[in-house]
């Protein structure tokens, strides 16, 4: 099994985030059907660190992230005007561009700007499915004349690749649940005990993705993001990249970025640092609907972005870029045969640092639109 040492030790003001080692699995190995499953098991499953590492993904995947963040941060910094052009108040901001628009515990966050777009599916996929979830099938008015650039390119491309990526990590994470639940292959234990096959719920029933472009602006506070979890059944995201604003918006090499800054996620009971000296990696994490659509076999990874103590005496900005791949909004969540809403509840890493789930998934089946709202209920407006 091939692993690196991507997590550093470091000191933050609430907690010392430990080092330890993520699982890594080669693309060529992920696409070409190799038998990566122990590896997935280890990453996501009881005692995993929840994230995975897919490495020595092709080019052009590195060339289009590297296009869209160096674009992220061009947009962030259009004048607020310019950037009103791009905002959907009629669709709570969920689409197109949105700043101090989304509360988290309760107070306006602009501490970054996003953009947001299903750039899997578009209204023009379906008149059926846009007149049911309008909010996440709208095409957003794209900025590309005001940046000059081909930003719903690389928006799409990039979230294509992504997207097509986490078809064979969830095929991989099928497997696991599989093992976990000790089904058999005997077709009569197969009927008894059927799920909907994670791959089959996000591949072939959901059109409903969404991508999220992300500008953290330079932070006052040392906080970029809170401690949560996705709602995804898994989320798939590029390394960040960091930019000196006080150097005319230099890009940091790796050795320069502040090593408190960027990506923590919280495993066996401490937050961990994630950093990786390689830019050719797509990360995956799960979320809370896998977490419960397995029983608790697979486990949502707690997270939260650090700007740093360093950052806070420099302008340093970061971008990134994740497409969070869910089932379809009328998806009906509960956990498969065998497992029950308690098992799910128990495989939580970290109740004390997120709304628990048991107050945002008091019951099911409950459909996955309702788990959101009531979930954004339990995060923003606490
Ligand atoms: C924009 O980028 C997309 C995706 O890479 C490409 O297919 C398209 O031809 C580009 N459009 C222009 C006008 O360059
Ligand atoms: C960051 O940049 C802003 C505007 O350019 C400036 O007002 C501020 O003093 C800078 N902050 C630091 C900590 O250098």
């Amino acid at each position: 099994m091939r692993r690196v040492l991507l997590l550093v030790p470091f000191f933050s003001s609430v907690f010392a985030a430990s080092c330890g080692e993520v699982v890594e699995i080669e693309y060529d190995d992920v696409v070409g059907g190799a038998d990566v499953t122990a590896q997935v098991a280890e990453a996501f499953g009881p005692g995993g660190y929840g994230i995975l590492a897919v490495t020595g993904v092709p080019a052009s995947l590195t060339a289009a992230r590297r296009e869209l963040l160096g674009l992220a941060r061009n947009l962030a910094r259009l004048p607020e005007a310019t950037l009103a052009k791009y905002e959907r108040p009629d669709l709570n901001y969920i689409v197109g561009w949105s700043r101090g628009r989304e509360k988290f515990l309760g107070t306006l966050d602009d501490a970054k700007g996003s953009f947001y777009a299903n750039a899997i599916f578009d209204s023009k996929s379906g008149r059926k499915l846009a007149a049911k979830y309008p909010a996440s099938t709208a095409t957003p008015a794209w900025p590309d004349a005001d940046l000059n650039a081909n930003f719903s390119g690389a928006f799409k491309h990039l979230s294509r690749a992504l997207y097509d990526l986490s078809y064979h990590v969830l095929r991989r994470c099928d497997y696991v649940v599989d093992d976990q639940l000790n089904v058999k292959k005997r077709w009569w234990w197969w009927w008894r005990r059927r799920r909907i096959p994670l791959a089959a719920i996000t591949h072939k029933r959901s059109r409903l993705h969404v991508s999220r472009l992300l500008h953290y602006y330079p932070s006052a506070t040392g906080s970029w993001c809170g401690w949560h979890n996705d709602n995804s059944v898994v989320t798939a995201l590029v390394p960040a990249m960091f930019y000196d604003d006080d150097d005319d918006g230099r890009e940091l090499r790796g050795d320069e970025v502040p090593p408190d800054a960027g990506l923590e996620v919280f495993a066996n009971g401490e937050p961990v640092k994630v950093k990786l000296e390689r830019d050719d990696v797509v990360f995956f994490q799960i979320g809370e609907a896998a977490q419960v659509l397995s029983g608790g076999a697979l486990v949502a990874t707690p997270h939260r972005v650090v700007a740093g103590t360093a950052s806070t005496h420099r302008n340093i900005s970061r971008e990134s870029f994740a497409i969070f791949v869910e089932p379809n909004w009328d998806e009906k969540l509960k956990p498969p045969p065998g497992r029950s809403l308690p098992d799910v509840y128990a495989a939580a890493h970290a109740d004390a640092l997120i709304p628990p789930l048991p107050t945002r998934l008091p019951k099911v089946p409950v459909e996955f639109a309702q788990f959101l709202a009531d979930s954004v209920r339990e995060y923003y407006e606490a």
